[in-house]
């Protein structure tokens, strides 16, 4: 069993998420920040991969008030669990998402270091470990929904959206495009690493004009 999964992404109408020097962009609206805002503070967690960590440094909570009050009012925590793929421990003991706003689990492979995983237990992080190599998404999509997780929000980059889609994970993706093109074949793009055996089609859900660009949102 997992939780229902969708990735929510901004790109430019050429695709790509960021530029070459893959540092956080501004691509989407205000409407569209207030959108995914509200997304988050409907999903049970947000999960992203530490490329996106050493780069970003995203903190990944709710930001409107109003809906952290809302998620109280339901029982919940006033933030969704952060879950970071990190199959190193790479993640910097300083990451914004460590910080105690929420409750993060990094999720680690076997190829970890040991020390740096009881650093982390030390914070108070909760550390999991699956895979050999890379974190088994499969298993960690198990244990978030045996322990509760049953909407689960990706928010990238495009390494991690690739191994989800590629291992069938995926049930919706929601693509905020701005009417801007970022170029440069070294930028990452919405879905990045190898190209998928054959186009994988998609079921159009929605098209529509949305603040000052587009939102396209699919199922599979
Ligand atoms: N515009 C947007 O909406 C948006 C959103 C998010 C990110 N971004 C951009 O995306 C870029 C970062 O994306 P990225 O592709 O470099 O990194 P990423 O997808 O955030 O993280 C990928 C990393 O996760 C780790 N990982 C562990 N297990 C994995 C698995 N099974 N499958 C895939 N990855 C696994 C790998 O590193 P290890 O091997 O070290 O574990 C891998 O390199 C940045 O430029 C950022 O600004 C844009």
């Amino acid at each position: 069993m997992r939780p229902f999964v969708f990735v929510n992404v901004a790109a430019s109408l050429d695709g790509k998420i960021s530029d070459e020097s893959r540092k956080q962009l501004r691509i989407s609206c205000k409407k569209d920040f207030e959108r995914v805002d509200k997304l988050r503070a409907e999903s049970d967690a947000i999960m992203v991969g530490i490329g996106t960590i050493l780069v970003d440094n995203p903190s990944l909570t709710v930001k409107n008030p109003k809906l952290r009050e809302l998620r109280i009012k339901k029982g919940k925590d006033k933030n969704p669990i952060r879950v970071v793929v990190d199959s190193k421990c790479r993640i910097p003991l300083n990451a914004k998402i460590l910080d105690d706003e929420a409750k993060t689990i990094v999720a680690v492979s076997k190829q970890a270091d040991k020390s740096k995983i009881e650093e982390l237990r030390e914070k108070n992080v909760e550390v999991v470990v699956f895979g050999e190599k890379k974190v088994d998404l499969k298993s960690l999509l198990n244990y978030l929904y045996k322990f509760g997780t049953r909407k689960l929000m990706v928010e990238g980059g495009g390494t991690l959206i690739n191994s989800l889609v590629s291992e069938k994970l995926v049930d919706e993706i929601y693509i905020y495009y701005s009417i801007s093109l970022i170029g440069g074949k070294e930028s990452p793009t919405i879905v990045d690493g190898k190209s998928f055996i054959k186009p994988i089609k998609l079921k159009l859900i929605s098209l529509e004009k949305f603040g000052d660009g587009i939102l396209v949102k699919c199922k599979f």
